[in-house]
């Protein structure tokens, strides 16, 4: 038969006497300063003050003492429970403390150590100079016209005059697609853009095409098999050469500060009359011309550069395009932009326009934004 003993001496009952309790008491807050990371305390808290740890098992004792005696002892455990609890509160963040503390110093962030930033590219300085010239016909409110890079023979020759054995077409200039005769070319110069425009826009046309261009050349410090032209070309009633020469006026002097343009007469199958367009020299303004005391780099002492091709559109290319040569006229030009940018910018050699070092860009793109 179960039921209270009153018999039952507290004394007798050993994990009720004071000296037990103490005992648990002191172990428990032993076992927690020992602990030096929250796991640790843990583990301590589960063994010295969870519910199968010593005092918790002490506690469930109390019901079974005799009335008398439970004051006593359930006012000893509790005291010690107590005392455990506040142990196990005040070691709990003095731990947090400390883990805080070391977080901070182990996982500190030295704002002023140097960083290690990705290295910025820039604009190529082709590029550059090319929106650049952009800009200058955007202004007079001319269009940026393209065309493919792979193009039709058709357009890159036989559009603009070009008779059917002219030499430029031979496997000597000119960079043909396989098949050989299946009539593809990488252009040869932007001119191809000229019969684009006036095949496929309404008249007037006021247009300008900056583009890359393939020919078979040498790769030197000169030349490029691979290279840059900007191409312009005006249709509207009344053009005449005087346009072209005024265009090409401003254009120099938007490029290179105070010059002025001469035209020497060239030909070109797609213009009559055709000219080369000679810059005068912008830097030293011909005063280097049979004067060895005053030698000039940027035109070797010739007064004038080299600069680009240009005429008024020959009659047969507009009547190709489909214009109406009784009504329309036009002109047109084609300048070198990577030779724009040796002789704007002293860049002596073309290869490192193509050599990709990005010290070549940074150099030269503040000077040709
Ligand atoms: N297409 C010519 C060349 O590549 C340049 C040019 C363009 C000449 C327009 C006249 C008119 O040399």
């Amino acid at each position: 038969m179960s039921g209270p003993n009153t018999s039952y001496d507290p004394v007798q009952v050993t994990p009720l006497n004071a000296a037990s309790v103490d005992a648990m008491v002191a172990e428990a807050l032993a076992a927690f300063a020992a602990a030096t990371s929250t796991a640790e305390l843990k583990q301590a808290r589960l063994a010295h003050a969870a519910d199968r740890s010593p005092i918790a098992l002490a506690n469930r004792e109390i019901g079974a003492l005799p009335p008398q005696a439970r004051k006593e002892v359930g006012a000893r455990v509790g005291r010690a429970r107590g005392t455990i609890t506040e142990a196990l509160k005040a070691r709990e963040e003095e731990i947090k403390a400390a883990e805080l503390a070391r977080i901070l110093v182990e996982e500190r962030v030295d704002v002023t150590l140097p960083v290690q930033t990705q290295p910025v590219g820039a604009v190529h300085p082709i590029t550059a100079l090319m929106n650049l010239m952009e800009d200058v016909f955007i202004a007079m409110g001319w269009e940026v016209a393209e065309g493919p890079e792979l193009e039709a023979e058709w357009l890159n020759f036989d559009a603009l005059n070009f008779i059917p054995d002219h030499p430029a077409r031979t496997m000597q200039d000119t960079l043909f697609v396989e098949p050989d005769d299946g009539g593809i070319v990488l252009r040869t110069h932007t001119s191809p853009v000229q019969a684009r425009a006036m095949l496929t826009r309404e008249l007037p046309i006021y247009v300008v095409c900056p583009g890359r261009v393939y020919r078979s050349d040498e790769y030197d410090a000169t030349h490029l098999p691979v290279f840059h032209q900007i191409e312009g070309l005006a249709v509207d009633k009344g053009i005449t050469l005087g346009h072209l020469r005024g265009t090409l006026d401003h254009f120099a002097r938007a490029m290179f500060g105070e010059t002025r343009t001469r035209m020497r007469p060239n030909y070109f199958p797609f213009t009559e009359p055709s000219a080369e367009v000679d810059l005068e020299c912008f830097v030293c303004h011909g005063a280097s011309v049979g004067n060895p005391d005053y030698p000039c780099r940027t035109c070797k002492s010739e007064g004038w550069i080299e600069w680009g091709g240009c005429g008024v559109v020959n009659p047969r290319v507009l009547q190709a395009c489909g214009v109406d040569t009784e009504i329309y006229s036009g002109f047109a030009f084609g300048m070198g932009v990577d030779r724009t940018l040796m002789f704007r910018n002293n860049a002596e050699d073309m290869r490192d326009m193509i050599e990709g070092d990005v010290r070549f860009s940074r150099a030269l793109v503040g000077t040709a934004r």
